[in-house]
């Protein structure tokens, strides 16, 4: 594990992950364990591990080897001491929430472009549980200054990239703003993935993944992690206890055999992204782009500075000049290579309408107050070659006139 920590990102993708030797041989890769239980001859031997002095698995709501395993490859990616991981990434985001403190009386200050279902979260459940959130635009740090000040708050959320304005949140200034107010900097770093940035090396104190994007990659498991410190990972570790809402061994396995190729995928989709958003730009039908890579960008230097001037991410999202619904899915309906799906991060290139997906808990009002128009669209751009992409997306911007 010592040497792995020594190498380049993507060289921990490929190795990261539990090599548990066995008296005669060592699996190359780790097996899914499927047992619920697990057995030990000496009753002292289980007894500590229940009382976590004797290394082992008892329950599988309490463990299980091969979601140690991921939990391990996301916290070596994450740099972070440990992991968790989670039946989706909005199980993630909710642990998350309650193990820095989110409780009867607590606030919050969030992103107000948070994913759609994070929002909800935010503002229905966990507000008539009694905490309540302030969401705010982290890309004005005077504002989110003045509502930590003012709130004084369990947690400060952001997304790096938000869903789907793709804003860029400037995390070392954020972090100092939550530190210096007593709260707790929590990351969704879904959209960046650590191949862009590592949150926790600028004062993050939790990182949260939707695993079911860009770390299992595939559109073939959901599930989330939270990568943070040995002291919160206890926390974390008793609100999972209670709340279960556990990742199963086969997802554990599916996303950590997508890990080892995140860095390779991650380069493609940048590279495509970045194609398909100057394309996009010149676009006559294409009144508005959102993409950190694009020198039009509010926040291009500052994502230009965070993610070391390489790569922007995968995500595209653009308004179609004067549209509403009926053109946006007139769209939809005519790509014959992207998919129309309600995902991201995916090999394969996706278009989502984040009014009536993502974005459907929320009211048109609160829509149009974030900034998610009637004709915007999102692209979370595969790996496929760039020219097959954009021929695509020509002919179905035609075809929806
Ligand atoms: C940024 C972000 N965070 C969290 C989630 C929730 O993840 P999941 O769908 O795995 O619950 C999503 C889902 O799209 C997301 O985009």
């Amino acid at each position: 594990m010592n040497d792995l920590e020594m190498c380049r990102l993507a060289t921990r993708a490929v190795h990261a992950g539990t090599r548990t030797p066995r008296p005669d041989f060592t699996p190359a890769v780790v097996p899914i364990h499927p047992s619920v239980t697990y057995l030990y001859d000496q009753m002292e031997n289980l007894d500590g591990v229940f009382a976590g002095t004797h290394p082992g698995y008892v329950y599988s709501r309490y463990g299980n080897p091969t979601v140690t395993a991921l939990e391990e490859a996301a916290a070596i990616l994450e740099g972070g001491e440990a992991a968790l991981a989670f039946a989706s990434g909005m199980a993630a985001v909710h642990a998350a929430l309650l193990a820095v403190g989110a409780r009867a009386g607590s606030t919050v200050v969030a992103a107000q472009d948070v994913y759609g279902a994070t929002y909800a979260l935010l503002d229905k459940l966990l507000r008539s549980q009694g905490v309540e959130t302030r969401f705010v635009d982290v890309t004005d740090l005077q504002a989110v200054e003045a509502a930590c000040a003012e709130l004084q708050p369990a947690a400060l959320l952001v997304e790096t990239i938000s869903n789907p304005l793709l804003k860029v949140a400037d995390l070392a200034a954020l972090a100092q703003a939550a530190h210096h107010h007593g709260a707790a900097f929590l990351v969704d770093n879904t959209f960046a993935t650590p191949c862009l940035v590592q949150p926790l090396a600028l004062g993050a104190d939790v990182v949260i993944h939707s695993a079911t994007k860009y770390l299992g990659g595939h559109g073939d498991a959901l599930g989330g992690v939270v990568v943070t410190s040995a002291a919160l990972h206890k926390e974390l570790f008793e609100v999972l206890k209670v709340t279960g809402g556990n990742l199963g061994p086969q997802e554990a396995w599916l996303v950590l055999r997508g890990v080892k190729t995140l860095p390779l995928r991650m380069r493609q989709h940048c590279k495509n992204a970045l194609a398909v958003a100057w394309w996009l730009e010149e676009h006559p039908q294409v009144r508005r782009v959102y993409y950190p890579g694009l020198a039009s960008h509010p926040q291009h230097a500052l994502a230009g500075r965070l993610f070391q001037g390489q790569d922007y991410g995968g995500v595209v999202s653009f308004d179609l000049a004067e549209a509403g619904q009926e053109r946006v899915f007139r769209l939809f309906e005519s790509l014959r290579l992207c998919l129309p799906a309600t995902t991201l991060g995916d090999v394969c290139t996706l278009a989502l309408y984040p009014a009536h997906a993502s974005h459907r808990a929320l009211s048109a009002e609160e829509r149009a107050r974030i900034g998610i128009g009637d004709g915007l669209v999102r692209l979370s751009v595969g790996i496929e070659v760039v020219e097959d992409i954009i021929g695509d997306l020509a002919q179905a911007l035609d075809a929806c006139l």
